[in-house]
C-alpha cells in the first residue's frame, strides 16, 4: 500500500506529538484528518500542512461525535487505513489521598475510553478492507509509574493493555495495533514547565534530554506503515534509555 493512496486519522493533532505525527504523514503524501477538541488549534495545524489535511472538531469523550467524525473523514478523504490515538491530558498533580475523583474519571475518559472509542469507530472499516494500522500513544509512565499522577499512569498502563488485547484479537486480520511509550517531551501537556519540574522529568532519562515530537513522529510513521508487518500488540520504547523492559 503506497502512502499516496492512504488516509489517516490523528487525534490530538492540534498540538505536540499529534501535530508532529500529522506533519510527518503528510510529508509522505498521506491524507490526514486532524481530530481535536481545540477547533482553532486543529485548523491552524491543518493550514500549516496544506491541501492534504482536514481539521475536525472532535471531543473523544463523546461517542456520537467520534462516530460522526469517522463518517465525515471517510467522505472527505476516503476510508482511513491509519489511526493514531494521541489525544490525551495529564490531569492534576496530587497525592492519591487527595486526588479529586472527578478528575480521575476525566483523565480515564479521555486517555483510555477516548482511545477505545476511536478504535471502535475505525476497526470495522479496517477489517472490511483487510488492512489497518493503529498506533496508540501511551507513555513510559504507564510502564514505570510516576508519583502524584495516578490517573494518568493508570490510563497509560491500560492503553498498553488495550493494545495487547486488540493486537492478539486482530492478529490475522491485517489490522496491526501497537503502542508507543515516550518519555517526557516539552509540549503544552505540562503547561508552564519550571526548571525544577524539568529536572525531575529528566532525572530518570539516561540520555538526559526530552524527546523531540519529530522523533516520536518518526516511530509512529514506521508503525503506521506497511513496513511494520510482524509486530502487533507490542509496546515500542522511545525514552532515551529510561525503559528497563
Ligand atoms: N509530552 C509528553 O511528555 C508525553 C510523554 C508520553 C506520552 N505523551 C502522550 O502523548 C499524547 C500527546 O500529548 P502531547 O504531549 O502532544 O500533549 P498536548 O497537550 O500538546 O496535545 C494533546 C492534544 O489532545 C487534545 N485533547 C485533549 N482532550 C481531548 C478530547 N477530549 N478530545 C479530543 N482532543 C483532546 C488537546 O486539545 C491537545 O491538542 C498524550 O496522549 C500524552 O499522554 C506525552
Amino acid at each position: 500500500m503506497s502512502p499516496a493512496t492512504q488516509a489517516a486519522v490523528v487525534t490530538g493533532a492540534a498540538s505536540g506529538l499529534g501535530r508532529a505525527i500529522a506533519h510527518r504523514f503528510a510529508r509522505e503524501g498521506i491524507r490526514v484528518a486532524l481530530w481535536d477538541v481545540d477547533l482553532a488549534g486543529v485548523q491552524r495545524a491543518a493550514a500549516e500542512i496544506g491541501a492534504a489535511a482536514r481539521a475536525f472538531a472532535v471531543d473523544i469523550t463523546d461517542t456520537a461525535a467520534v462516530r460522526a467524525a469517522w463518517v465525515a473523514t471517510k467522505a472527505a478523504l476516503g476510508v482511513p487505513s491509519i489511526l493514531v490515538n494521541s489525544a490525551g491530558i495529564l490531569g492534576p498533580s496530587a497525592g492519591i489521598a487527595s486526588y479529586p475523583e472527578e478528575q480521575w474519571h476525566r483523565v480515564l475518559d479521555i486517555n483510555l475510553n477516548g482511545t477505545f472509542r476511536c478504535c471502535q469507530a475505525a476497526v470495522p472499516d479496517m477489517l472490511s478492507s483487510g488492512y489497518g494500522r493503529i498506533v496508540n500513544i501511551a507513555s513510559i509512565a504507564g510502564k514505570d509509574g510516576n508519583p502524584n499522577v495516578a490517573a494518568y499512569v493508570a490510563s497509560k498502563a491500560a492503553v498498553i493493555a488495550l493494545t495487547k488485547s486488540m493486537g492478539k484479537e486482530l492478529a490475522t486480520s491485517g489490522v496491526l495495533v501497537n503502542a508507543i511509550t515516550p518519555s517526557a517531551s516539552e509540549t503544552p501537556i505540562f503547561g508552564d514547565l519550571t526548571d525544577e519540574r524539568r529536572a525531575k522529568l529528566l532525572a530518570n532519562v539516561p540520555m538526559a534530554r526530552m524527546v523531540r515530537p519529530e522523533e516520536v513522529a518518526e516511530l509512529a510513521f514506521w508503525l503506521a506503515s506497511p513496513a511494520c508487518s510482524f509486530s502487533t500488540g507490542a509496546t515500542f520504547d522511545i525514552s532515551g534509555g529510561r525503559a528497563t523492559y
